[in-house]
């Protein structure tokens, strides 16, 4: 039997999301929750918002949600409000996704790991942790709870990336290479050196950005 399944955030992730799960039978999407868009709004066709996070606090059975969310620190402040028993966050792996030590990597409750990804050996992802298109993630890594990794980012082995960070696009992390919690890693940056926390960097090589 299919599992049920909403996605939370009806915007351009969401329909990402909404498109990666077309790949795994196993799941029924339900519709979207988003705060921002009036309930019965169509997102794409046969899907709606069925409501916000009042919504899903009120849902009266077990319920698996997937965060259709880019922004780390907006994805980690949502889970903080979902407070109903019955949600669930499953892990959502593309199966064109290449996992090629699976018991020696640990992703965490909400992960989702889209087409084209390849991760090697020896691997931790945190809660919540997305890596969009493209993504290759390699020995000995470390990723942080909510991160999101964009397209085409190659992070190479023994890096460790803090909770709540974001790989803008096409990013490469030098090996050994530790990113603060919370930092910002520019599209195309060449990180050659550790990143501290909160911070944005960006370049070839990245650099903080002066503003
Ligand atoms: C780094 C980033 C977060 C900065 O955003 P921002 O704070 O809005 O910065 P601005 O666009 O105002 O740019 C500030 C300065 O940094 C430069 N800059 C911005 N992004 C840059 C990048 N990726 N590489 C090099 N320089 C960059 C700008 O040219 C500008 O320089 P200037 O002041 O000399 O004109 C953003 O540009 C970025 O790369 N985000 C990632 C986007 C992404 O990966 N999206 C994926 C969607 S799937």
């Amino acid at each position: 039997m299919k599992k049920r399944l909403l996605i939370y955030g009806a915007g351009g992730l969401g329909r990402e999301v909404m498109s990666l799960l077309l790949a795994l039978p196993e799941w029924s999407v339900e519709g979207f929750v988003d705060d921002g868009v009036a309930p019965g709004q169509v997102v794409v066709p046969g899907l709606v918002v069925k409501g916000g996070l009042e919504f899903l606090n009120a849902y009266p059975e077990p319920i698996d949600v997937v965060l259709g969310i880019g922004d780390p620190r907006s994805k980690a402040a949502l889970v903080r409000r979902i407070v109903n028993q019955h949600v669930r966050y499953p892990v959502i792996i593309h199966p064109a996704a290449i996992l090629q030590n699976r018991p020696a990597i640990q992703c965490g409750a909400g992960c989702i790991i889209t087409a084209g990804c390849i991760l090697t050996t020896d691997i931790i992802l945190g809660d919540h942790v997305l890596l969009n298109l493209n993504v290759t993630v390699g020995h000995d890594t470390a990723l942080g709870h909510y991160t999101s990794v964009m397209p085409g980012v190659n992070i190479s082995g023994r890096v460790t990336i803090g909770t709540s960070a974001y790989i803008g696009s096409g990013a490469n992390l030098r090996n050994s290479v530790v990113i603060g919690e919370g930092s910002v890693v520019g599209m195309g940056a060449v990180v050659l050196r550790d990143v501290p926390a909160g911070i944005t960097v960006a370049g070839v090589p990245a650099k903080p950005l002066v503003r």
